[in-house]
Formats: structure tokens, C-alpha cells, sequence
């Protein structure tokens, strides 16, 4: 984070009902590149150098104050509390609910339902607020379609002199392109007494936060308007339109950032890349690939068509596609899939091969060792250059417990074998295809647990001959 910490304290407004969403789940709780979009609001204030916040809550308050404690975490360095606003009577009333939570000479509000807002531009309206010892600073955009925001109205002197809402504009009004993005910096002791002077005879009968403007503005408040640099980062999401489009816009940004990076998006529509991601140059992220959580991929990569990768590692050249790769780590050179599965706490060594609709989970593979076909490997340690045959399976669990297999370098498991845990397969071991093992299979031994084949000469046509069975 550059630039002082600010004295300001971010008041986040995440109360409203969100009747638009049609949605069980409280508005700003709805995710937008997987994050709920309140946490978004949250970590772009924490980018901008604030180090307090206090969030307003009501509808589905215990969802959202949980999820945004769950999302920040522990951070020492970032104090969020909370604030109720049980009747929603408007983003002024919701204002003055958490004022009394702040402490700050200054409060930077902020919409809890404008998940695209960047670290930057916040930074922008606080230096400019404290560079000018400014009363209010709003951030202001020009959008081709203001439909739905407030309006900037401003005196013939250029200054602003007031916000109007959609609904209580006239024709004129309506026609206004600049818009008020509901982020705004006050002097605290003015937002608090401008509010008070507020009333709510409006088209909503709501206390609005905007109102709050027209009020500085006749006391002779410093009142100063800094347009949006990117228009589209403040977009207010009301309806599920809205949604989509910031999922789209998010994901663009990210996608953006990693073109511009060096690396190779074949299908951007199709491409979802966490931006908690780190994607080394030159690697190829092929058609219908999603990359979630804290993903690391390393050079010469190629990723999908079809892949799913979740809080994994894949070292230099790996190559996944059509499978999922969850909690795992890849060592240089693996291939996985088609049809893989890779469950959480796998480490596959150098150049090991998991191949056709193989499963693996919690299980260390050593370089170069493949596991092509049907089979399953679970809470197991196999050496180096272990083969793996079609339909090989772990039994790892007896019903109560899970039992681990260890199996040394260079073993060869035979296509069908059961190996019931714990159990160990020794250097060089060669388990027959088709054997249950229910023991240990000794360092370059055979091990061998099968029936013979029976054969019965003429057994078809002596059957055949048989009289058809009756109807
Ligand atoms: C608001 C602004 C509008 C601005 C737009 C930017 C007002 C009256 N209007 O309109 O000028 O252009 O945002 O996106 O402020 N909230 C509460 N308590 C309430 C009402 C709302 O906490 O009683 C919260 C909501 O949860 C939401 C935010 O305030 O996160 C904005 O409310 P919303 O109803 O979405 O306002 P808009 O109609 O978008
Ligand atoms: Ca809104």
C-alpha cells in the first residue's frame, strides 16, 4: 500500500434491501468475481490506505457482518465494526447510524453494492479532499446512460450544487450524463449536522445521503466534484443485469492485466482467472477454464481447454485440461487429464502422467510416475516411476478409519489390483493384474492373489443344444 495512511474512516453503506435482486440473499452478500461484493467495497478502502471502517447493516445484517469478518480475516492493520440500521429509511439514514462509529476528522462513504471500485480512485478523492481542506468531495462520472443514478446538477459557475435522484427529476434534470456514485468524503462534523437539516419529502420518502450536498453547499461548505477516471468502475449493481456485468467487467480487468502480462487467453468470454492468481508469462489458458483461489502457474503452462483449477500449484510446462485440480501441487512437466481429478493434498513429483478418469486425493506421486487410466490413489505415497494400471484401486477406507499405502520406486501395480490399507508395496514390487493384496508385497517380489482361469472345452455348443428354455 502506497501513500500515509489516511485520517478518514470508511462508512460503507450495506443496509438496503436490494428488492431488485429478487434475492434471498441479502445484496451486497451476492459475489462478483467470487467475492462478495461488500468485501470488494472493503478491500478497495483498505488499498486506499484507510485503516478503519465501520459497515452498515440490516437487512440479513448477521450474513453480511459474518461473511465480512470471515473475508478480512485478522489483519491488525484494518479495523472494521459494525453498525445497525434496522428499518431502511434511506442511505442518509443509514449514514447516520454509523457515524457515531466514527472517529475519524473525515468519513469516505461508500456503496456496499459497487464491487468494481479500485483502490486508486479512492486514494484520488482523499488526496484531493485533504489537499484542498475540502467540506465534501464527491466522485462524480459521466455515463452514456445515467439511467437509475443521481444527477449532478450543477450552478452556471460550474460548482455543484446539488444531487437529484432519477425519481425527482424533471425532464431537464433527467438529461443530465454526470452521475453521483455514492462515494463521497466528508468532513465528519458537516455530515453529521447537514443530515440533521435533511428531510425526506422526496418521490421515496427516505433520508438521502445526497441531500446532504445541497445543504453544505448553501452554508458556503467547500464542496468539490472529482470525475470517475474509469466510468465503468462504478457501477452500482441493483439488479441481476447489473451483476452480470460486473462479473464481466471484473473478469476483463483480470484478464486484461494478464494479456498485458505476457500471457495467452485464448477465449477471454469463456476464462475465469481469480485475481488472487499468479499466472507466469507465456502461459496458455485455453477455452472454458476457470482458475480459482490463490492459484501459482509457472511458465510454459497450458491450462484447459476445459479445466478447473482451485488453490493449486503447477510448476514449469504442465499441461492440464478437461479435469479438476483442487488443493494440489504439480511438480515441472505433469500432465493431467483428460478427466482427472485431482483431489485436495496431492504433490505430483516431475513429469508424472494422471491420466483417463483417474481419481487422486491426499497422495504423493514421484517423478515420472503414471497413473494413465481408471484407477484411484488415495491417502497414498508412491516412489518414482510407479506404474499404475488401468483400474487400480487404493481401499484406503474400512468404514471407520482412513489407512494409507506406501509403494517404492519403480513398483508396477497391475491393471484391477486392490490394495487394502495400510499396506506396502516394496522397490521394484510387481503386483499381478486382477490381485486383491491384503498384505505386503516385498522389494522386487511378485505378488499374486487371483484365481486360475478354469476352462471347460465345448461348453457352448453343449449349452446351445439345451431346449430352449419355456416362456
Ligand atoms: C444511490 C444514490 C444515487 C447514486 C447511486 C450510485 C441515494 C439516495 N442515491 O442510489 O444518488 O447515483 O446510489 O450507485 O443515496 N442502503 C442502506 N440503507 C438504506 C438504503 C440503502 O444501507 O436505507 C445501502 C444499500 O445497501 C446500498 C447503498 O446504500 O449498498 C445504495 O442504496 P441503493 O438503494 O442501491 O441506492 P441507489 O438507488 O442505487
Ligand atoms: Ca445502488
Amino acid at each position: 500500500v502506497s501513500g500515509r495512511p489516511s485520517a478518514a474512516c470508511a462508512l460503507v453503506l450495506a443496509a438496503g434491501l436490494g428488492k431488485r435482486m429478487r434475492s434471498a440473499l441479502p445484496k451486497v452478500l451476492h459475489p462478483v468475481g467470487g467475492r462478495p461484493m461488500v468485501l470488494r467495497v472493503l478491500q478497495a478502502a483498505r488499498g486506499a490506505g484507510l485503516a478503519e471502517a465501520v459497515v452498515v447493516t440490516g437487512r440479513g445484517a448477521d450474513a453480511v457482518e459474518e461473511a465480512v469478518r470471515a473475508g478480512l480475516g485478522q489483519q491488525s492493520s484494518f479495523v472494521c465494526s459494525f453498525a445497525r440500521q434496522e428499518e431502511q429509511l434511506g442511505t442518509g439514514h443509514a449514514a447516520l447510524r454509523g457515524l457515531p462509529l466514527c472517529r475519524a476528522q473525515d468519513v469516505l462513504i461508500l456503496p456496499g453494492d459497487a464491487p468494481l471500485l479500485q483502490a486508486d480512485e479512492l486514494r484520488r478523492v482523499l488526496e484531493a479532499h485533504a489537499a484542498a481542506g475540502a467540506g465534501v468531495t464527491l466522485l462524480t462520472a459521466r455515463l452514456s446512460d445515467p439511467t437509475g443514478y443521481g444527477r449532478i446538477v450543477r450552478d452556471p459557475d460550474g460548482g455543484v450544487r446539488a444531487i437529484v435522484e432519477e425519481r425527482d427529476a424533471d425532464p431537464g434534470q433527467r438529461a443530465i450524463t454526470e452521475i453521483f456514485t455514492l462515494v463521497a468524503c466528508f468532513r465528519r462534523d458537516l455530515l453529521a449536522s447537514a443530515l440533521g437539516e435533511c428531510g425526506t419529502e422526496n418521490a421515496q420518502g427516505e433520508l438521502y445521503l445526497p441531500d446532504a450536498v445541497r445543504v453544505a453547499r448553501a452554508r458556503g461548505e467547500l464542496v468539490q466534484a472529482l470525475l470517475a477516471r474509469e466510468p465503468a468502475d462504478v457501477l452500482g449493481v441493483n439488479d441481476r443485469r447489473a451483476l452480470a456485468a460486473a462479473e464481466a467487467a471484473l473478469r476483463a480487468r483480470v484478464l486484461g492485466a494478464l494479456m498485458e502480462a505476457g500471457v495467452t487467453v485464448t477465449d477471454p468470454a469463456t476464462t475465469f482467472v481469480d485475481e488472487a492468481a499468479q499466472v507466469a508469462p507465456d502461459v496458455r489458458l485455453l477455452p472454458m477454464t476457470v482458475v480459482e483461489g490463490a492459484c501459482r502457474i509457472a511458465a510454459g503452462c497450458e491450462v484447459g481447454p476445459g479445466a478447473h483449477l482451485r488453490d493449486s500449484v503447477l510448476e514449469a510446462g504442465c499441461r492440464v485440461w478437461h479435469s479438476v485440480v483442487e488443493g494440489s501441487t504439480l511438480g515441472p512437466g505433469c500432465a493431467v487429464g483428460p478427466y482427472a481429478h485431482l483431489r485436495p493434498g496431492c504433490r505430483l513429483g516431475r513429469d508424472v502422467v494422471v491420466g483417463n478418469f483417474a481419481e487422486v486425493k491426499n497422495a504423493v506421486l514421484g517423478d515420472g510416475t503414471k497413473q494413465h487410466h481408471h484407477s484411484y490413489v488415495g491417502d497414498a505415497d508412491l516412489g518414482a516411476a510407479v506404474n499404475v494400471g488401468a483400474g487400480v484401486v487404493t481401499v484406503n477406507f474400512d468404514g471407520q478409519r482412513k489407512h494409507r499405502t506406501t509403494v517404492g520406486d519403480g513398483a508396477f501395480l497391475g491393471c484391477n489390483a486392490n490394495l487394502i490399507a495400510p499396506i506396502e508395496i516394496g522397490r521394484g514390487a510387481f503386483v499381478a493384474a486382477g490381485s486383491t493384496c491384503d498384505g505386503p508385497d516385498p522389494a522386487g517380489a511378485l505378488g499374486i492373489a487371483r484365481a486360475r482361469l478354469e476352462v471347460r472345452e465345448g461348453w457352448v455348443a453343449r449349452r446351445n443344444a439345451l431346449p430352449p428354455p419355456p416362456p
